[in-house]
């Protein structure tokens, strides 16, 4: 079968992990700084933090957004704007803050928010809003800002936006990787992910106070950047998480990004001859390519008709595909927040992804095309 999703693993990452475990210290070290940098220079951005999941990533940044003063306690009862479509982690650490997920419709041409409806739905009660850029593809963060300019002029209020980046390193929006929009910008390096440190996230902050609060709090609330590095007769006004990222990881992760953009180059070469073969197959519908974004595609998304039988077809054919993520809000913890969704709808009924990765030889892309063509 041809897989869906694969672990891309450096052939320098074994020894690189064996030096970290021999060297003595093997928790939040030198190789985490050494990352650190590497990764401030390659996003462009001085404000980043590591940490060992996005999941954890993205629950330290709701804290971030809907606790602004640090009392520690969160705003139970706030509102988070979110997408159903995406994996449960995005939206448990919602809940997992004592926030209650709003639901934003999912716009079926990108399968990112619906941007009209998130304009409907944001409320004096919003505390923050919580996008994916689906599948690598980025969501219109300039169209964004402009929604949330309106929405602060008549509440008086702009909530943070984050950004879930699981799908998209690699990805660009207007020129600038994500993490440059004045957001905040998590991305996960786990396993099967574009770039990964075995498991691992990175949150990147548009503020230096941000940047400080988030490193803080990735680590019990304290400052390890502090001349003491946190010694315990230290005063911790905040309390904090054991979010932070160990040198093992981060050992892995240094030997993986030295490939990253050769790796990012072969999906898009892929999704680039998906493009162009399937664009007048009959069938199936191509997502949108605006010319301002560029997509690193972790995944090929399609929307087909007669969704079970192509699955079917392209099972036979030896072609591994799925929708992915499920939707999320049918899931019973999250029935509570149920609303209708006429795009969700559409994209459950129609949306399947294709493998698109680097694994994929010329000929069994070529395969991919040819079975799709064949029909089902
Ligand atoms: C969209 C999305 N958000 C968040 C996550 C969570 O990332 P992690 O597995 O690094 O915690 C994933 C993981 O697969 C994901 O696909």
């Amino acid at each position: 079968m041809i897989p869906l999703l694969k672990v891309q693993m450096s052939e320098e990452a074994p020894a690189a992990v064996a030096r970290v475990l021999t060297s003595g210290m093997i928790g939040q070290g030198p190789v985490v700084d050494e990352f650190e940098q590497a990764l401030r220079e390659r996003i462009g951005n001085p404000h980043v933090a590591t940490v060992n999941s996005g999941t954890a990533g993205l629950h330290l940044a709701l804290r971030l957004a809907t606790d602004p003063a640090g009392t520690g306690t969160g705003e139970a009862g706030g509102e988070v704007l979110t997408t159903p479509l995406t994996m449960v982690a995005t939206n448990w650490t919602i809940l997992a803050n004592g926030l209650r997920p709003r639901w934003v419709d999912v716009d079926p041409a990108t399968l990112n928010v619906d941007l009209d409806d998130l304009a409907r739905k944001i409320t004096p009660a919003t505390r923050a809003i919580m996008v994916v850029h689906f599948a690598g593809y980025p969501v219109d963060l300039a169209r964004l800002s402009g929604i949330l300019d309106e929405a602060e002029a008549l509440y008086g209020f702009r909530p943070l936006v984050i950004e879930d980046c699981a799908h998209a390193w690699g990805s660009t929006y207007r020129g600038e990787p994500l993490g440059n929009h004045g957001n905040i910008a998590v991305f996960s390096f786990q396993a099967v992910k574009h770039f990964t440190t075995g498991d691992g996230g990175l949150m990147v902050l548009p503020t230096p106070e941000l940047n400080e609060r988030a490193r803080r709090l990735r680590w019990f609330g304290i400052d390890r950047d502090s001349p003491g590095r946190g010694l315990t007769r230290d005063d911790i006004p905040e309390w904090g998480y054991k979010f932070h990222m160990n040198d093992i990881n981060a050992s892995i992760g240094l030997a993986n990004l030295a490939r990253t953009d050769e790796v990012v180059r072969r999906y898009r070469e892929n999704a680039a001859f998906f493009d162009r073969e399937l664009a007048s197959a009959d069938g199936v519908e191509l997502t949108e390519r605006a010319p301002d974004r560029q997509p690193s595609f972790w995944a090929y998304p399609l929307l087909v008709s007669g969704k079970d039988a192509f699955v079917k077809h392209m099972t036979q054919a030896g072609i591994t595909v799925s929708q992915v993520h499920e939707r999320n809000d049918h899931h019973g913890a999250l029935r509570p927040y149920m609303s209708l969704l006429p795009g969700l709808e559409e994209v459950v009924e129609r949306m399947v992804c294709v493998p698109v990765g680097w694994w994929l030889s010329d000929e069994e892309r070529l395969h991919i095309v040819d079975t799709i063509k064949a029909g089902w």
